[in-house]
């Protein structure tokens, strides 16, 4: 196999239309995200039509961009890797549908990649030296899971949301406190200047490692309801130092049950401060603790092109019938 690498990944699954060129896996080479967020904002949320409209007219854009800024051509890349779920469908096709057509007109191996393997795999461009085995703790807009991860493409999910998924949680709280969207970063921001002990909130509890994030959302938001004069800063603090509880709790109890003593972080809500300074205390108890940049946490094609790499040297190749898959397990 050749020294040099370079993986095209797409990403196209929700709002962000992300094209990238990455070297060997690890090393960013271009890396451009063209965000939809100003666009969704005034809906409150994420309006899948619109967002599919958006990436057809920025796909061939952002893959110029995304080419030029690495200093290739089509000739230098030697697969094709985009996301093909989990997603919104509409959007997705439009990542893959654009992907098998390049894969196809310049005669390169088509990859798919799971959207979720990808925010996993945002760990290895952070860290060089970070290997599987460890357990992630993946964290985004549509997912929650902990995930043991054998290696680059096996994986173990050992614990998963059984509704809401924690960033759905932060932007639903977000939305009737009225702090608007997205509504993660809004909260980081005013949970700062609130007191996370003011408020007790509810947790759910599984026998396994599960969890449930829709009894806490709607306590807060019934909370706000009833008590119009409730401070909004208490609230959204202690909103978040409930969940970073039940985060940790089932965290720990995971590596309890794998003897793991590494865990990386992952997905869109891994990029809150008070969760990554609350998880980096494990590390007094000797666990190692990684989270990738802030910048590759939320959704981008780096992730998924470093993902593509790891399909492809491991002999994952698809046909260009390969579809979308909007519940795309991993
Ligand atoms: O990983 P991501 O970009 O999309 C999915 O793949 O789902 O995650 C988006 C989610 C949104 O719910 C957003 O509110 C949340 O990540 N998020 C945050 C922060 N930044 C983004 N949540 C809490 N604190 C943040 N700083």
């Amino acid at each position: 196999m050749k020294k040099e690498i370079l993986t095209l990944g797409i990403e196209s699954s929700c709002d962000e239309t992300s094209v990238a060129v990455v070297k060997n896996g690890r090393e960013i080479l271009s890396n451009i995200i063209d965000t939809q967020i100003p666009i969704h904002e005034k809906y409150g949320g994420v309006v899948p039509e619109i967002a599919s409209r958006n990436h057809i007219e920025a796909i061939s854009r952002v893959t110029r961009e995304s080419l030029k800024q690495a200093n290739v051509t089509f000739d230098d890349i030697d697969a094709v890797t985009p996301t093909y779920g989990p997603g919104l469908v509409g959007a997705l096709l439009v990542g893959l549908s654009y992907g098998k057509a390049l894969a196809y007109a310049i005669n390169k191996p088509l990859v798919g990649v799971n959207h979720i393997q990808g925010h996993i795999a945002a760990n290895y461009i952070t860290y060089k030296e970070l290997e599987p085995p460890f357990l992630c703790v993946m964290m985004s807009g549509g997912n929650t899971q902990l995930v043991y991860v054998k290696d680059y493409t096996n994986f173990e999910v050992l614990g998963k949301t059984r509704d809401d998924a924690i960033g759905e949680a932060f932007d639903k709280v977000a939305r009737v406190v009225g702090l608007g969207y997205p509504g993660g970063p809004k909260i980081d921001k005013l949970a700062k200047t609130g007191n996370p002990n003011a408020i007790e909130l509810p947790k759910t509890h599984f026998e396994n490692l599960d969890f449930s994030f829709s009894g806490i959302k709607t306590a807060v938001i019934n909370l706000h309801h009833k008590t119009p004069d409730i401070n909004k800063a208490d609230l959204v603090a202690s909103f978040e130092k409930t969940v970073t509880e039940i985060l940790l709790e089932n965290t720990k109890k995971a590596l309890k049950q794998t003897g793991l003593k590494t865990i990386a972080l992952a997905g869109g809500v891994s990029a809150n401060s008070y969760i990554r300074n609350e998880f980096l205390k494990l590390q007094e108890k000797g666990i190692k603790v990684y989270m990738p940049d802030i910048k590759l946490c939320t959704d981008n094609a780096a992730m998924i092109a470093s993902a593509g790499y790891y399909n492809f040297i491991n002999g994952k190749q698809d046909e260009l019938n390969l579809n979308a898959v909007p519940n795309l397990k991993l």
